[in-house]
């Protein structure tokens, strides 16, 4: 007897109806980038409510079952759909929060505008990670009713501000949320041109540390010379954290050299936007020093400004630091390894206080199997026979690790829509159109694939 079955759609087939979804899928990333859903602590939640919100409308216009989901913390989305018979299910993961904008005076354009210029579309999200979510929307509706596997769609709410109530929902989920394959539509491309498989990625801790020195101001006059004050103390203490060379001086911290890709000292200044004269820090590759060493920075510091500051020895001084971890490091151990380095290394006796803000940890994934060469194969059809880079990234996805953890049989592909002049999380952010065509493409291929595989 025969059996009805929906034609499988072919790589034209996919090509077309891709390119015919394009303009529609920019405009629903206009719709989200308009919704600043920042998760950070005083920012207005409301906000990340209505993009969960507008996410969940989304996923419920490709036919997807769609709930809003949250363990404690902001919301994320869940939407699913069943698979074919004897198909695989593909989980598809992006993130609706974006980053606070910064200095609004250094955008070019309305940080929730998405605006094109030369190429490019500008707005906080266009890339990271708002057009993840578009880059899976625009995959579904691509095949419409014919999607050859299963999805669960997830689109989490607090990436940026360290997916703290994450372990829990997942753990909530945990039946619906099972899938023999995962895409991370989060990291970047090698360039633009360039495909990229990213195989490993840094975790992250950050902690504030506080430094007193006086129970309050005093004249920098009549007292500075005998008292230490409590910003040269802080600036002191920090100086402590790397050596001489610039490498990260906190004793423990796991590193090594292994990266394999070759990244041009010239290609990176430029990409980095290095102010004239300025050499790198640290030794090693640069690839080894991005992907697979530790780094540590001052995010910021909370002192008086200088344009009204007194003559006045500073009392308490405060700073932000973020560590990125290498794969093979764990976030506790090196907090604990941070937070005493921070109080052995205080100068003058000088009070110090850490607080830890959140962490995430590394990850490597082993891109070997039948779905790896699935992902492979999608990125060199979609690039026009360019192959793609096994990367590391030194940016952090909490959520890798965790799924990791629960799901260990699961093949981890994680592609992404960025490039190196994305700027994410820095000033006009933005999205290469002509890639991110691409990145749609690569994803609908990638699931004809996918489904080949658990077919075979
Ligand atoms: N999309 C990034 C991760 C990333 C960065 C991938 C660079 C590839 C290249 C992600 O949204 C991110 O920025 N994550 C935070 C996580 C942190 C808040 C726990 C990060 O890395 O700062
Ligand atoms: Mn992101």
């Amino acid at each position: 007897m025969p059996v009805m079955t929906t034609p499988i759609m072919t790589e034209s087939d996919l090509r077309e109806a891709v390119a015919r979804e394009l303009p529609g899928v920019r405009a629903d990333l206009e719709r989200l980038v308009r919704i600043p859903g920042i998760a950070f602590d005083g920012f207005d939640h409301a906000h990340v409510e209505r993009s969960a919100e507008a996410v969940a409308e989304l996923l419920r216009g490709c036919g997807l079952d769609v709930e809003v989901a949250r363990a404690g913390g902001q919301p994320a989305v869940i939407g699913r759909k069943a698979a074919p018979p004897g198909a695989p299910t593909v989980m598809l993961y992006a993130h609706h929060d974006v980053q606070p904008i910064g200095d609004r005076m250094l955008w070019e354009s309305d940080p929730f505008e998405l605006v094109e210029r030369d190429g490019r579309l500008y707005g906080r999200g266009a890339a990271d990670d708002k057009a993840g979510i578009m880059a899976h929307v625009a995959a579904l509706r691509a095949y419409g009713d014919r999607l050859p596997v299963g999805v669960v769609v997830f689109v989490e709410g607090e990436e940026e501000y360290g997916s703290d109530s994450l372990e829990r929902l997942l753990a909530e989920h945990r039946e619906k949320l099972t899938a023999d394959v995962i895409v991370i539509a989060d990291s970047t491309n090698w360039d633009v041109g360039v495909p990229a498989l990213t195989t490993s990625l840094r975790g992250i801790v950050n902690c504030f540390v506080e430094v007193r020195t006086l129970e309050h101001a005093v004249h920098s006059g009549m007292f500075g010379g005998a008292v230490p004050d409590a910003l040269t103390t802080l600036v002191r203490l920090l100086a402590t954290l790397h050596d001489d060379a610039g490498n990260v001086a906190v004793a423990e911290l796991v590193g090594r050299e292994a990266a394999r890709v070759d990244y041009p000292e010239d290609r990176f200044r430029a990409e980095a936007g290095l102010a004239e004269g300025v050499r790198l820090f640290g030794t090693g590759r640069i690839t080894d020093r991005l992907w697979t060493k530790p780094a540590l920075a001052v995010l910021g510091i909370d002192a008086p400004a200088t344009g009204e500051a007194p003559n006045a020895l500073v009392p308490a001084a405060k700073a932000k630091i973020s560590v990125r971890l290498a794969p093979g490091d764990e976030p506790k151990r090196a907090y604990a390894a941070l937070r005493a380095h921070l109080e052995q290394h205080a100068p003058w006796g000088a009070q110090v206080e850490v607080t830890f803000e959140h962490d995430g940890a590394p990850c490597v994934i082993d891109a070997s199997g039948p779905m790896f060469d699935a992902a492979r194969s999608a990125f060199r059809t979609a690039w026009d026979g360019t192959d793609a880079v096994e990367i590391g990234v030194g940016g952090s996805i909490p959520f890798i690790a965790t799924f990791q953890e629960m799901f260990p049989q699961a093949a981890i592909l994680v592609t992404g829509v960025e490039d190196p002049h994305a700027r994410a999380h820095g000033p006009n952010e933005s999205l290469h159109l002509g890639e991110f065509a691409r990145v749609c493409l690569a994803e609908a291929l990638l699931l004809a694939r996918v489904a080949e595989v658990g077919r075979g």
